[in-house]
């Protein structure tokens, strides 16, 4: 009797402490976070919902593997309590490396406050830039033990740049600013790891339907039964000495994500190229970036004709019908066997730092279905894409259709890409992951 009442009371004395402690949220430490990102269809952006500000709202961004850093929209329907903007020579400022000091003269309000400095927000998705102001407040994300989401989990003082309505232009509906997963101090894979002290890594495995990101290791479960995290190739990630932002300080480099591409391969056979095109450049040129932005792999001119030219040879046999813009390269689809790696097709590969490391690129990743029984080479020229600017800036760049349903971690700290090649061989999709919460 006594000894059930005294458990009554320890189970009662228990459940004040874990309601206390529930309720001061820095005592839950998360190993890693989970976000889902969603492939809107009519931009083939991919969309994710955080919560932000006091009270939490939901806010839809679109997500930019190379962006600098999260930038929304403060000058329509920006309500918070905890909304506190970075003023001059904070160490806020500096950590953000932002060198522009200012006032604003129709505030106060979010986005427009005196003595703050400021960033200039980037639109990636139709080239524009602006100014903004640097500010933070609260975001909240998931947290995750690498099989489901888990509690809701929030940073007080996530640092993040205010835009202007206008800079929301062609992004998907709904969407509010975009998130930047790119390697700068502010970008949200080091705020994230600083804030909850883990390692500075994150991944993304994006799908034509419904992908996930993580912040933080593994392990990155996914259905039926696969840890993601181990079986990874390494390579190094390379610096580009030249920032690739719209606008930038002197001296900044580029926080988007190089890999060291050494040749490509057609079907096995070396395709002839300008080499010198492959390294980046002192001044910011060349190399191999990757990006979820661009739609499709992109490349220089010259390295697109010989690419492309090897594919055709080495799909000969197989008639070629009309081109489908974008692209060039188009087939009847029933003219390629079906594989569980997509239609059979000559097999690309980036050779990376040793000839016996490759990123190999099967049919499911480099066709496009274009309706019709038709498919389409998923490649596109560089002098296309944009005449205007960055026209060969970066002479390949591996694009979204390229990395949908391969899992990528990129490991700041270390510096290095794990990448796990199409997961339709391990049986497994970026969809795969179990989204329901056990929080
Ligand atoms: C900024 O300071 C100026 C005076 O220097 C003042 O007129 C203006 O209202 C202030 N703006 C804000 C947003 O506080
Ligand atoms: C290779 O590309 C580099 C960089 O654009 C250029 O300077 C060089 O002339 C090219 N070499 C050849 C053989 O075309
Ligand atoms: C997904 O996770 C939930 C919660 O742990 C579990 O009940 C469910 O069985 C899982 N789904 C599958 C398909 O394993």
């Amino acid at each position: 009797m006594a000894y059930s009442n005294y458990f009554i009371l320890l189970s009662a004395f228990l459940l004040i402490i874990l309601s206390q402690t529930s309720s001061a949220q820095p005592s839950f430490r998360p190993k890693a976070l989970v976000l889902p990102a969603t492939k809107d269809s009519s931009t083939g952006q991919y969309v994710a919902e955080v919560k932000q500000r006091t009270p939490l709202v939901p806010v839809k961004v679109t997500i930019d593997l190379g962006g600098q850093y999260l930038w929304v929209d403060c000058e329509q329907g920006y309500v918070s309590s905890t909304y506190k903007p970075s003023r001059c020579r904070s160490a806020q400022c500096s950590l953000a490396n932002s060198q522009a000091c200012g006032d604003c003269f129709s505030g106060p309000k979010p986005g427009c406050n005196n003595d703050t400095c400021g960033l200039s927000p980037d639109n990636t998705i139709i080239r524009l830039g602006t100014s903004g102001e640097l500010a933070q407040d609260v975001l909240a994300l998931e947290s995750t033990n690498g099989n489901n989401p888990g509690r809701v989990v929030s940073v007080p003082n996530l640092l993040f740049t205010c835009a202007p309505t206008f800079l929301l232009e062609g992004l998907a509906s709904g969407v509010k600013g975009m998130a930047g997963l790119g390697k700068s101090k502010i970008g949200l894979p080091s705020q994230l790891a600083s804030a909850f002290s883990f390692k500075r890594k994150f991944a993304i495995c994006l799908s034509s339907s419904k992908g996930v990101i993580f912040f933080g290791d593994g392990p990155y479960n996914f259905l039926p039964n696969h840890d993601l995290s181990s079986g990874l190739t390494y390579v190094p990630l390379l610096t580009n000495p030249v920032s690739t932002a719209g606008s930038y300080f002197e001296g900044e480099s580029s926080v988007e994500y190089f890999i060291g591409v050494k040749s490509i391969r057609v079907n096995n056979a070396d395709v002839p190229l300008n080499t010198t095109l492959l390294k980046i450049s002192s001044d910011g040129f060349g190399g191999t970036k990757i990006s979820n932005v661009d739609k499709y792999m992109t490349l220089e001119p010259s390295i697109y004709k010989a690419v492309t030219d090897a594919f055709v040879k080495a799909a000969s046999n197989v008639p070629r019908v009309n081109a489908v813009a974008p692209f060039r390269i188009c087939y009847n689809s029933k003219n390629f066997l079906s594989t569980r790696l997509g239609l059979n097709v000559p097999l690309i590969e980036l050779v990376l730092q040793s000839s016996s490391v490759s990123w190999q690129i099967y049919g499911a990743n480099s066709m496009v279905d274009v309706g019709n029984g038709v498919v389409c080479l998923g490649i596109l020229d560089g002098s296309l894409v944009n005449p205007n600017t960055n026209i060969v800036r970066t002479s390949v760049v591996i694009g979204a259709h390229q990395i949908e349903d391969n899992l990528l971690q990129f490991d700041l700290a270390a510096s290095r890409l794990g990448f796990s090649s199409l997961l339709y061989g391990q049986r497994t999709t970026c969809g795969n992951f179990n989204f329901t919460s056990v929080a």
